[in-house]
């Protein structure tokens, strides 16, 4: 298993380029198989997660060229509308092809994704929606078998309960193909929204209202492949503003789009934060002490749930006593446990965490493991900020949806390495 052994109390300084957005480029290579011609996409960051995409399609069919951050699909010799249990269960983001293989193929097999270290994580929103378009769908076995009756989906009015990100990018990509009018209300807003409309526009798609709760899609009866440079990743943006926040430090963070930052922002300034616009980038200086806030997490434009882990570990030495609400997922504590061995005071009592920040003091380095993605990111941001050495395991989880996070962190003078433990204990 990797780990990383960080020392902490270095004042982060320099520069840092934020890579392409994981949860931007996991839809539009989804999106890659409504069309049976050669797709670039640009800016792809090399994370796991992208690369189980990748055996995704080539698994239905798709040949895939992946070099650098360029990465070329040819969706012409697409053979399969089944992915297996296997490959679902490594990423439930697999579930994104249902909506491009029902519209484009008239069918789609895919395993009910499994839930993770964060919630159970259902797809009742991506089925009641895509059987509202005609879609015949059967659960057995623990697969679920979509089949659209009479061979092409119909344009439909869709009311989601809850502002999905999956089910809205799930039925935006059904409804490119599907026959007629479709809109699709309570929509999910994120940025990498917008950037999937961008794309299936550019592929011939007629979808406008993305970013909006109302989005309006009229169907086409073909798409054509296109070329696409992905949005930057504003939860790794996010992640080095905490890590330059923790460490007193003064980074510049480039390639970023702050207008889709508001909510983060405006946290870390109530915190005492400086940000500010600088040439072609972003400005962050870490202040000498750390005011607490409270923070909701909410659908987009509101705080995002993937933020609230660095957050906490943040708000873990602040000069008070913030509150953390986590309305988006049922159970996305699992770092509190690891923050409170590194002596961090953390109370939680439902979806409620109550953090009593060290106030002067700072947290102390141990052994820590990570349970998810972001939760492992909050690790080893607490542990730049804490005494000592931490050692944060488990770091196959970062890998998802972190490129080179470790070697980004040494270029800002980050005291962090990457090692492997064998029988003969650890080598790097
Ligand atoms: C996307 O997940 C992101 N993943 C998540 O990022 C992010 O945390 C989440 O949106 C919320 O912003 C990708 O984009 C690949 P949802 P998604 O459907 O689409 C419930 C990360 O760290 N729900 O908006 O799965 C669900 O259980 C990851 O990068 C239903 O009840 O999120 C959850 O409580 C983690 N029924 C809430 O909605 C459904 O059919 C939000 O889920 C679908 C979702």
């Amino acid at each position: 298993m990797e780990k990383y052994i960080i020392m902490g109390g270095n004042p982060l300084s320099g520069s840092v380029r934020i890579s392409g957005a994981k949860n931007a480029v996991l839809p539009i290579l989804a999106a890659s198989l409504l069309s049976s011609g050669l797709t670039v996409i640009y800016d792809v960051p090399r994370l796991r997660d992208v690369q189980v995409m990748k055996e995704v399609l080539e698994f239905l069919g798709c040949s895939i060229e992946w070099s650098g951050s360029t990465m070329k699909i040819d969706g012409s010799k697409v053979n399969s509308i089944e992915i297996s249990d296997f490959l679902m269960r490594k990423m439930r983001a697999s579930n994104l092809v249902m909506g491009p293989l029902l519209t484009k193929f008239g069918s789609a097999k895919v395993s009910f994704p499994g839930g993770c270290a964060i919630g159970s994580r259902p797809m009742d929103l991506h089925l009641k929606g895509l059987s509202i378009m005609g879609a015949v769908i059967e659960e057995k076995f623990g697969f679920i078998e979509a089949v659209a009756s009479g061979g092409r989906l119909k344009g439909s009015e869709i009311c989601f309960d809850f502002p999905s990100v999956g089910a809205t990018e799930n039925l935006m990509m059904a409804a490119v193909l599907a026959e007629g009018k479709t809109v699709i209300s309570n929509a999910a807003k994120e940025p990498e929204i917008v950037d999937l409309q961008k794309f299936l526009n550019n592929m011939g798609a007629k979808v406008s209202g993305a970013g909006t709760d109302v989005i309006i899609i009229h169907g086409v009866d073909e798409l054509t492949a296109t070329e696409h440079t992905v949005i930057p990743d504003r939860i790794e943006a996010g992640t080095f503003m905490t890590a330059a926040a923790i460490t007193r430090g003064n980074i510049k963070i480039e390639n970023i789009h702050l207008r889709h930052m508001e909510a983060i922002v405006a946290k870390l300034k109530d915190m005492g934060v400086k940000l500010f616009e600088e040439d072609f980038g972003v400005r962050v200086i870490g202040p000498d002490v750390i005011k607490p806030v409270d923070i909701k997490t909410m659908p987009y434009p509101g705080f995002p749930t993937d933020m609230q882990p660095q957050m906490m570990a943040l708000l873990s030495i602040a000069q008070g006593t913030s509150i953390i609400s986590e309305n988006i997922f049922e159970n996305r504590y699992k770092h509190v446990d690891e923050l409170r061995r590194m002596g961090a005071d953390i109370k939680v009592e439902g979806r409620i965490a109550v953090i009593k920040g060290k106030n002067k003091g700072s947290l102390s380095g141990t052994f820590v493991n990570t349970s998810d993605l972001r939760a492992g990111a909050a690790l080893a941001i607490a542990g730049l900020g804490a005494e000592d050495a931490t050692i944060v395991d488990s770091i196959y989880h970062i890998d998802r949806g972190y490129e080179n996070f470790e070697q980004k962190l040494r270029g800002l003078g980050a005291k962090v390495i990457r090692v492997t433990e064998t029988n003969k204990g650890m080598e790097k």
